[in-house]
């Protein structure tokens, strides 16, 4: 096919890389499809494979038009193999092959460290559809169910995305991971997904849209590096799986600025202005503010644990390699290949948290993790917005990187949301004020009530602007008598 906008929807996995005429990956994909189907019946949507969803289906690769939107039952979803078009002329951006041709197969020299990359990346995407299995039978709507579910099959798909690169281009070691992607579980004692916040439970909406906020916004980064990689046919399928991305970090910022919106319009109709009212916001049935901003604390602290140590030779490697770039690597204005620079990097020195300048080379995970901040920031200042327009005198903030850390400089210190290190007993008393409680957990979790009267909204959510594919506010996105 020399049109790699059009997607072969005539095998039975639709794809854009002519796997029709490609007969021995698409035979190893083949067996490997109904594996892929009983995970998906096992640990997809708990109670859900049957009903009708509006889902939006990819039908090509073409940056306008790539969507349709239909009912379907999700184990009958068309989970496709779709890169987006090879782009003429396009020349590896940074690392010792800066300039040259990007490659269509794998250098011999670079196969394990480039396997690596695609499994760790793959890992995720099952585990995400692992942790939110639950969510459906608590849904405050049918159009938040069906968002949940629309991530779920694009998560799977990614999950294909990856596996049908290990195929295509790692033989048997390619297969046997592939196998292993469909193995591994997330929160298992024995064999867990590789990345802690993917095994992290996602008990609650207000988790998941947290969890699709921060971790999501992960996601979008590590693509986003990949989408630079000399290794063509990756950075072609993270070019793509980054449109579908965008739609996961919508579900997680409208999710959460509808949840805050509701909270500060039932605070004004009830005229409390304090929000550390808390006993008296909750009896409204929505959730306080404070209690958001300590989920924002633990998701954003898990999230940047996903960025790995602030220094580190893999990084440096992978990028030297052309492998894994920066993010938005051709917008940047040096000579992306960084062997005399330096960059800033926040470190523990003799107990105290400061700013050392290191090789710019280790340093491109800290990079990384510092664009991360700012697009989240971002975010924060939009929900700022709406509660200041409200008219509740509340912010959130990003807590320190330091805080609550599990992975790099900071994992043997405590410091309080602002930053401060603190001994043992300071953050015992801390705490329960910078971090979700389980009293706060059992809150949550009474306001989770499935509603799924079309164009009814629990309690603790405000209805969305507008719906999906300009759908009526009552429109049935989830048939769930069918
Ligand atoms: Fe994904
Ligand atoms: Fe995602």
């Amino acid at each position: 096919m020399s049109d790699t906008s059009a997607v072969d929807y005539s095998t039975r996995i639709p794809n854009n890389v002519d796997l029709g005429s490609d007969r021995q990956v698409l035979r190893a994909l083949e067996r490997w499809h109904p594996g892929f189907l009983d995970w998906w019946m096992a640990m997809g949507p708990d109670g859900f494979q049957d009903v009708e969803v509006y889902l939006r289906t990819a039908v090509s690769v073409d940056s306008t038009g790539w969507a349709k939107f239909d009912y379907v039952r999700m184990p009958e979803y068309r989970w496709g193999i779709l890169l987006a078009p090879k782009e003429e002329g396009r020349k590896i951006p940074f690392g010792r092959h800066c300039g040259e041709d990007p490659w269509q197969e794998v250098p011999g020299e670079y196969r394990a460290m480039l396997r690596r990359l695609l499994v760790i990346q793959g890992d995720t995407e099952p585990a995400s559809v692992e942790q939110q299995r639950h969510l459906g039978k608590t849904a405050p709507s049918l159009y938040d169910m069906r968002n949940v579910f629309q991530v779920n099959v694009e998560e799977a798909r990614h999950l294909w995305a990856m596996v049908y690169l290990l195929h295509k281009y790692f033989g048997r070691d390619g297969r046997e991971e592939a196998e292993a992607l469909l193995a591994r579980r997330s929160g298992s004692a024995d064999k867990p997904r590789m990345l802690g916040a993917f095994n992290e439970a996602t008990p609650d909406w207000l988790s998941f849209h947290m969890f699709t906020f921060f971790t999501d916004r992960d996601g979008k980064m590590q693509l986003e590096s990949l989408a630079q990689s000399g290794f063509d046919p990756l950075s072609r399928t993270c070019r793509f799986m980054l449109t579908e991305e965008a739609h996961h970090m919508f579900v997680g910022e409208s999710g959460i600025s509808r949840t805050l919106q509701r909270t500060c319009e039932a605070m004004r109709q009830a005229g409390i202005d304090d929000p550390y009212d808390v006993e008296r916001v909750r009896a409204l049935g929505v959730i306080d503010l404070p209690t958001m901003q300590r989920k924002l604390n633990l998701h954003y602290s898990l999230s940047l644990d996903l960025f790995g140590s602030e220094v580190s030779t893999n990084a440096a490697n992978a990028f030297s390699c052309s492998l894994k770039g920066r993010f938005q690597e051709r917008r940047i204005d040096d000579d992306h290949r960084l062997e005399q620079a330096t960059y800033p990097v926040l470190k523990l020195v003799d107990g105290a948290i400061e700013r050392v300048d290191q090789p710019a080379l280790t340093a491109i995970n800290m990079r990384l993790r510092d664009d991360y901040t700012r697009d989240c920031q971002r975010g924060l200042d939009r929900w700022n917005k709406i509660i200041d327009r409200i008219g509740i005198a509340f912010e959130f903030a990003l807590p320190h990187v330091a805080f609550n850390r599990r992975i790099g400089e900071f994992r043997d210190i405590k410091t309080s949301p602002d930053g401060r290190i603190v001994d043992d007993a300071a953050w015992s008393a801390g705490r329960d004020k910078w971090l979700p409680t389980s009293q706060d957990g059992d809150f949550i979790q009474r306001l989770m009530r499935q509603v799924i009267e079309p164009g009814k909204f629990a309690s603790w959510i405000a209805p969305p602007r507008i719906g999906i594919d300009n759908k009526a506010g009552d429109f049935e996105y989830v048939k769930i008598a069918a």
